[in-house]
């Protein structure tokens, strides 16, 4: 038996895509567990580019199965368009499930998103406007379509009609915005409803079979930990559980089949949206790092923030999500730097913090306590072995594991498949 949990351990975007991607070849199954069309995952083979929004990351090898598992909310026009794309592109791609438990985004989701963010003025999230809150509040409201709704036109056409008649009150009379027609929803679902019909199962029971006949399953997180609905930056953060225990009530498994969660980190830090960033260089030296990493959004294309590492937030995202391996990617970026910058401790009012503090007000307080570490000028894009990265460059990654507690297992130094150092394998 091996279960292997992949997150994000900072605030998303880290190179999940590309390690699953990788990762993929040794699994049996993939598994998306939470978040929805928010995520935006970016698959390099050669010089094709896969950005993947729902579908997990290992749909590009034909002998595997991908899952959508419960926890996801799903987007149908999104999921098909994607299906369609991909299908067009490479042929025969992964056997694809989706759980019949996952719950549907509907157009008044993307719409009331907007809007919510729109009256919050200054005060908004900056989300990606997918309508991955306003799905997921719905689902805590008991009042979600959930796909197995979907794909029943009678029971479909009550639940609509039951939510939309909620929603057109909130547009109208607190928005003031048109209501939303019944009718041209319910048929445009439909149509939704009988291409996803043949996907449809019981996903829990598909991956029991799994762990039980001893396969290995690679579970995908999107976003990121400090993303997280309990344990991120609230309330900038999304509405899903990112950490590794998201998997277990976002797939329908429990916790003695997870045997490692990798954390995926950038060697320095990005965010996108609005939330304190205490490492955010607003300077040239963020704008270099943008630059180099290419660093705007796969999913809205915004411009992300950019900042050296901070270990105390990596050092949480090992406690909250019970790291056992880090995965530290695009180290290629930091090639060039006189010297680089480690985050170890906060400064708040002139007390040395060490933890990532509980109170969201005191972190938007805190100021970075820097280290400084040689940099590097060499091109790492084309090493093969961690032995022969510059040796500044392998101080740079032996510091992160000192600073956190948590072996690096996987460096990765560039987009592509083959630009993967491995030091200790997973499966
Ligand atoms: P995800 O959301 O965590 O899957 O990450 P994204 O795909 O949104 O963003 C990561 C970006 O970095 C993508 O464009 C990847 O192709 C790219 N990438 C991944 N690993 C590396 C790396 O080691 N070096 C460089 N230069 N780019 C990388
Ligand atoms: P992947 O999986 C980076 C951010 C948004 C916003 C906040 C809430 O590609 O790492 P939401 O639309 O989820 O309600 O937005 O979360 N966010 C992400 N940032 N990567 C992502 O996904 C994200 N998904 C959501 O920018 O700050
Ligand atoms: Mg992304």
């Amino acid at each position: 038996m091996a279960a292997v949990v992949l997150v994000g351990a900072q605030w998303g975007d880290e190179g999940k895509g590309k390690l699953t991607d990788y990762l993929t070849e040794k699994a049996d199954m993939v598994v998306r567990y939470q978040g929805g069309n928010n995520a935006g995952h970016t698959v390099v083979v050669g010089t094709e580019e896969y950005k993947l929004h729902l579908i997990p990351s290992g749909i590009l090898y034909d002998n595997k199965v991908c899952v959508i598992g419960n926890g996801v909310v799903l987007d149908p026009a999104i999921l098909l368009e994607e299906i369609h794309s991909l299908t067009q592109r490479i042929g025969k791609h992964a056997r694809l499930l989706i759980s019949s438990n996952a719950h549907v985004i509907m157009p008044y989701h993307r719409l009331l998103d907007q809007l919510q963010e729109q009256s919050l003025g200054e005060a908004k999230i900056g989300t990606t406007g997918r309508g991955i809150g306003p799905a997921y509040m719905d689902k805590t409201a008991r009042t979600g379509i959930r796909v197995s709704d979907l794909i029943d036109p009678e029971l479909f056409a009550e639940k609509l009609k039951n939510n939309l008649a909620g929603k057109n009150l909130v547009l109208t009379k607190i928005f003031a915005v048109p209501p939303l027609e019944y009718e041209e929803i319910y048929q445009e679902y439909l149509t939704y409803a009988d291409e996803l019909r043949p996907f449809v199962t019981d996903t829990s029971l598909e991956i029991s079979k799994y762990i039980r006949a001893e396969r290995r399953i690679l579970f995908e997180g999107a976003q990121g930990i400090l993303l997280d609905l309990d344990h991120g930056t609230y309330p900038y953060v999304t509405s899903s559980h990112p950490t590794a225990g998201g998997a277990c009530v976002g797939a329908g498994i429990g916790p003695s089949c997870i045997q490692r969660v990798l954390g995926v980190a950038k060697a320095y830090t990005t965010r996108v949206g609005e939330g304190p960033f205490p490492t955010e260089l607003t300077d040239e030296v963020g704008d270099l790092l943008r630059r180099n990493g290419r660093e705007f959004g796969t999913t809205t294309g915004r411009a992300r923030r950019c900042g050296w590492f901070d270990s105390v937030i990596a050092r949480y995202s090992g406690r909250v999500s019970g790291i056992s391996d880090f995965a530290v990617t695009k180290l290629d970026v930091l090639s060039g730097f006189e010297r680089l910058k480690i985050c170890v401790a906060y400064q708040y009012q002139g007390e040395r913090i060490e933890e990532f503090p509980q109170s969201q007000k005191i972190f938007a307080q805190c100021e970075p306590m820097y280290e400084e570490l040689p940099g590097w000028q060499e091109d790492l894009t084309q090493i093969q072995r961690f032995e022969d990265l510059p040796v500044a460059a392998q101080a740079y990654i032996q510091r992160m594991e000192e600073l956190t507690g948590i072996p690096v297992s996987i460096v990765t130094i560039g987009p592509e498949r083959e630009q993967t150092l491995i030091r200790h394998s997973l499966f």
